[in-house]
């Protein structure tokens, strides 16, 4: 029996996601493995190097520098396996523009703390949402050992996502509980915009794919 995203996805994820991905992305996914894999190889590296950057920003914050510690060694453990997966095809690894979502949200970004903090962790939590649900939409039509490691990769992912979100809850300072709300629905319409408008450049996190 094929599993259904609701299997493979935690519970609250497809709520905090204010659409799905494109069907239409799923396709040109499908169509440009290749480039997939390169920049799903690249987009674990710049999650680990995130990481890290907290590391070094937010050094009174024990809970914060465990958890960015996990993160960036899970991170760069998912690295080595999608760089093994592509020696193994024999997909050359190269160096790939990226693509516009991430700055898309980073743009947002308040510039004073704790605000600034909250926020980078808002957006952290969405790209690690947003990850976890296209390999979700990806692992049916996937080959064996593909799904098997995106299988994987949606538990991870998950995890991540909950861990970015309950430390922008946790070190929300003088913000209330309706503010980070406001705060994250407003992250969420900006992601929902990035995902669901025309995009030139297929990338593992780019929006509508251009008709032809
Ligand atoms: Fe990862
Ligand atoms: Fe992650």
């Amino acid at each position: 029996m094929q599993e259904t995203l609701e299997d493979l996805l935690p519970e609250a994820l497809l709520g905090f996601l204010a659409c799905s991905t494109p069907q239409a992305w799923v396709e040109q996914a499908l169509q440009n493995q290749t480039l997939l894999l390169i920049d799903h190889a690249q987009c674990e590296k710049k999650a680990a190097s995130t990481a890290m950057s907290l590391m070094y920003r937010y050094v009174d914050r024990p809970l914060l520098l465990t958890k960015m510690s996990q993160l960036a060694r899970e991170e760069l453990l998912h690295f080595e396996q999608v760089i093994k997966i592509m020696g193994e095809r024999g997909i050359t690894y190269r160096h790939l523009s990226a693509s516009r979502y991430a700055e898309g949200l980073r743009r947002h970004v308040r510039t004073e703390d704790p605000e600034r903090l909250v926020d980078i962790l808002i957006v952290g939590a969405f790209i690690e949402a947003r990850s976890c649900e296209r390999f979700a939409r990806l692992i049916p039509h996937l080959d064996t050992e593909l799904a098997k490691f995106y299988r994987s990769l949606v538990k991870s992912e998950g995890r991540h996502y909950e861990d970015y979100l309950m430390l922008a809850r946790r070190y929300a300072g003088n913000e209330s509980e309706q503010d980070i709300e406001a705060r994250i629905g407003f992250f969420a319409e900006c992601e929902r915009r990035l995902i669901d408008s025309p995009d030139e450049t297929f990338r593992f996190h780019s929006g509508m794919p251009m008709t032809a």
